[in-house]
């Protein structure tokens, strides 16, 4: 790792200046190509840019493997993230801000924070210093520790983004959870009962007991059971993280009129994968805008394809559910980020079923 000379910024206003050591070099896991684990290199001299004014940079304490690390590694994205080859992968972070772009006025150096960069950035947090802007961090709980906070802010901001912004879902609903076992499935139950909702969700048998200890009131398992009888219907919202043909085809049919069905496994990145990005993006769009209109019409239900976005205010209401213990999402195991290949092998080869985390001493 590497330190430049002294940095100076202005701050904006007044005649005062702020001095930093900034890093211009560090350690990072690097994605020259798409492939297996074996094309991770862990680098130990990846440039690190300088701070645009709303950025902050963090000192990398822990980051959380999501299903989108080993995709976009594998080459999902590969129209969008290709021409950006060599990238650091990673979405997930806990750590401590090392320094402020001239504007940040919430966050200062040597607060602990934990956050999400958004899923189409470049440089991710697999790398001792990531780089993020105000809006994607919040302080991190104080009651937990950096492997158990970096496990969630990108699956409970996408369950937020569903559930909150889109669904907007109120005290008294019925939500159903499809794919509850999961990072996002966990995080949206967790959301619902905390709006004192009355939840629903499919899981496997492995995971029952803790997501009714969650607070779910119903939980299928869909490896042994029928889901759509096993489930009564009338719900006002389904969020389905698994979103294959069948569970669409359930949700909808279970949602009331009015209701929203949000599956997390949009089209946009896979068609653009397969014809291009001139091509692809639009024939998503159509695509889309055709199941709105039909599903409109045969089920009067709104349909959507939700992404994670960077949310401050969903942020920091997930940090406050942490800190009261009503939001949290389990660890299977640690790896030191020097053994990257093995934890994304692990994930491949569904070793391991819960969350993974890499440390960064
Ligand atoms: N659109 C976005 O912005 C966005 C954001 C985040 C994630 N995602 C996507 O959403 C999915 C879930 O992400 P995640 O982080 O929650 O993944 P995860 O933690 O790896 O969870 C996957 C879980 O899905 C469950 N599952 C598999 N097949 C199922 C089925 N037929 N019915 C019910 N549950 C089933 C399994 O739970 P059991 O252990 O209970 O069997 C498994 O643990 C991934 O495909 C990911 O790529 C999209």
């Amino acid at each position: 790792m590497r330190f430049s000379k002294l940095r100076t910024f202005q701050i904006p206003g007044t005649a005062s200046f702020r001095c930093r050591f900034i890093v211009t070099t560090c350690r990072a896991v690097v994605l020259p190509r798409f492939g297996g684990p074996h094309v991770l290199e862990l680098r130990p001299d990846a440039p690190v840019p300088d701070l645009k004014p709303t950025e902050v940079l963090v000192r990398t304490r822990a980051v959380s493997i999501n299903p989108l690390d080993t995709r976009m590694r594998s080459g999902y994205g590969r129209s969008i993230f290709g021409p950006l080859l060599p990238l650091i992968l990673g979405r997930d972070i806990s750590g401590e801000v090392a320094a402020t772009g001239a504007s940040v006025r919430s966050l200062s150096v040597g607060q602990e924070v934990f956050g999400a960069l958004h899923p189409t950035a470049v440089r991710g947090t697999y790398a001792d210093y990531a780089i993020l802007s105000e809006d994607e961090l919040t302080s991190k709980p104080v009651s937990i520790s950096h492997v158990e906070a970096s496990a969630i802010p990108f699956a409970a901001l996408t369950a937020w983004r569903a559930l909150k912004s889109t669904a907007r879902i109120a005290e008294g609903q019925r939500i159903l959870i499809v794919g509850g076992g999961g990072a996002v499935g966990f995080a949206a139950i967790q959301l619902c009962v905390a709006t004192g909702c009355h939840v629903s969700t499919t899981c496997g048998s492995q995971s029952l007991a803790w997501i009714l200890a969650a607070g779910a009131e119903q939980a299928v398992d869909y490896t042994s059971e029928d889901i759509e009888s096993a489930l009564k219907g009338n719900f006002d919202a389904v969020l389905d993280t698994i979103g294959v043909p069948d569970t669409e085809r359930v949700g909808i049919n279970l949602l009331k009129r009015g209701g929203h069905y949000m599956t997390l496994q949009g089209e946009a990145a896979s068609l653009s994968d397969r014809y291009g990005l001139a091509v692809g993006l639009p024939a998503a769009t159509a695509m889309l805008l055709k199941k709105q209109l039909q599903y409109r019409f045969s089920h009067g239900i709104e349909y959507s394809w939700t992404y994670m976005r960077a949310d401050s205010e969903g942020l920091y209401e997930i940090c406050k559910l942490s800190e009261a213990g009503k939001l949290k999402i389990p660890v299977e195991k640690t790896f030191p980020i020097t053994q990257v290949r093995e934890a994304h092998e692990a994930k491949d080869n569904r070793q391991i079923p819960g969350k993974v985390v890499l440390e960064l001493d």
